[in-house]
């Protein structure tokens, strides 16, 4: 299979699962438990139908989006994900090359495999870090210094990870940080050659973001202790509030979902949330960010950033968000697929698709801008 073979996140997820080892494809693509949230997050956009406007003149589309003071040219966005250069060796730096490429925004993850002040060299564009909250108070407030020392314009703090999921698929392969494949899962990585190629051939895997602060074994750091032992479970309200004062910026907080809560991250000062279930691998059988969006946007939309990511494929999914309210859409897989397929051009072929898709919704739609999708052009099914 071949990168002009791909049209769609479908054809992508294919390519990518014959290039990987099958454990790295499966920590990509499981989620948690029965995986009934993860399928549930694109079901979500079945039940409700787009109602178009014609005869409006549509010859230009102005599909820009302003979120978190940063202006995206396109409403979707790479949100961050962890250990990219497993996947691909250009790992994050295709995603940030390809995300400016683009005009979009992409995300830094404090578990990214390339430090965040090469993200920011590569790409001068909108880009977000996202951090998770440690015990070590020290810790927290030296991360915030180093990305506002790299340039870093907006902070992602993710509240939903306060404990790891269940995903059983990585139990099965042996998946982990460093390796611990049981036999089937060696075998797999023995049948993948192109993928061991690429791994062997370039610089050591290295967690930039922790490395200063966690203990290595042997030189290989375990993330499942960076989580049972780094990360405090005890992160409250108070703790988040300061560090938002602290920060005196862009701060936004990632897998937000009840009413109260998106209330309270207005009350403490945050400017953006993201609505997120983290692609269903964490609490399995919560509810998808789409399905939740409109009461989110009805109590707090006029004062905050509302963003949403989870089971975003298509272009009319990233229409049917923009109709309730949010201000832009978080991909997940849908570029960590290309990327592992193809690295930076898979990535740019991925974003293309997206924006040729959005471009041509829109057009379909009547819409010549953003602001132009409203709930009038959206229908839910009883
Ligand atoms: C392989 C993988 C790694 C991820 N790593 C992180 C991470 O380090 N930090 C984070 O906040 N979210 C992480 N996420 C969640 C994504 O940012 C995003 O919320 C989710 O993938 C959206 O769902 P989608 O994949 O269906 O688009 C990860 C997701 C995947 C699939």
């Amino acid at each position: 299979m071949r990168l002009t073979d791909c049209y769609n996140f479908h054809d992508f997820r294919r390519m990518a699962k014959q290039r990987l080892p099958g454990p790295i494809f499966d920590y990509i693509d499981g989620a948690a438990d029965d995986e009934v949230t993860y399928r549930r997050n694109t079901a979500a956009f079945e039940n409700c139908d787009l109602v178009p406007d014609v005869l409006k003149g549509v010859a230009e589309v102005d599909m820009s989006v302003t979120v978190m003071g940063q202006k995206l040219a396109m409403p979707v966005y790479c949100s961050p994900t962890a250990l990219q250069r497993l996947f691909h060796h250009q790992g994050e730096r295709a995603v940030a090359a390809a995300a400016a490429k683009y005009g979009t925004m992409f995300g830094v993850s404090s578990l990214g495999t390339i430090s965040l002040e090469e993200a920011r060299q590569i790409s001068d564009g909108p880009q977000v870090y996202q951090f998770y909250f440690h015990k070590d108070r020290g810790l927290n407030h030296e991360m915030m210094a180093r990305a506002k020392t790299a340039g870093v314009q907006a902070m992602m703090l993710t509240v939903d990870s306060i404990t790891g999921g269940n995903r059983e698929r990585d139990k099965r392969t042996g998946f982990a940080i460093p390796f611990k494949l049981n036999l089937a899962g060696m075998m797999q990585f023995a049948i993948k050659p192109s993928w061991a190629i690429g791994w062997m051939t370039h610089e050591a895997f290295r967690l930039p973001q922790l490395e200063n602060h966690v203990k290595m074994d042997g030189g290989a750091l375990s993330i499942s202790r960076y989580f049972t032992e780094m990360l405090d479970p005890s992160m409250s309200w108070n703790d988040v509030a300061e560090m938002v004062q602290a920060w005196g910026g862009q701060f936004c907080l990632k897998g937000i979902m009840s009413v109260e809560d998106a209330k309270r991250a207005v009350e403490i000062g945050c400017t953006g949330i993201v609505l997120s279930n983290h692609g269903g691998r964490q609490l399995d059988g919560s509810r998808s960010a789409f399905d939740q969006l409109a009461e989110i946007v009805d109590a707090v939309g006029d004062r905050i950033d509302v963003m949403m990511d989870g089971g975003v494929q298509r272009g009319t999914h990233v229409l049917k968000a923009l109709s309730l309210g949010a201000k832009a859409v978080g991909l997940g897989r849908y570029y960590l697929f290309p990327l592992a397929a193809a690295g930076q051009p898979g990535v740019e072929r991925a974003l293309e698709t997206m924006r040729t898709e959005i471009e041509r919704d829109m057009k379909l739609m009547g819409c010549t801008s953003v602001d132009q999708l409203t709930r009038r052009n959206l229908r839910f099914r009883s």
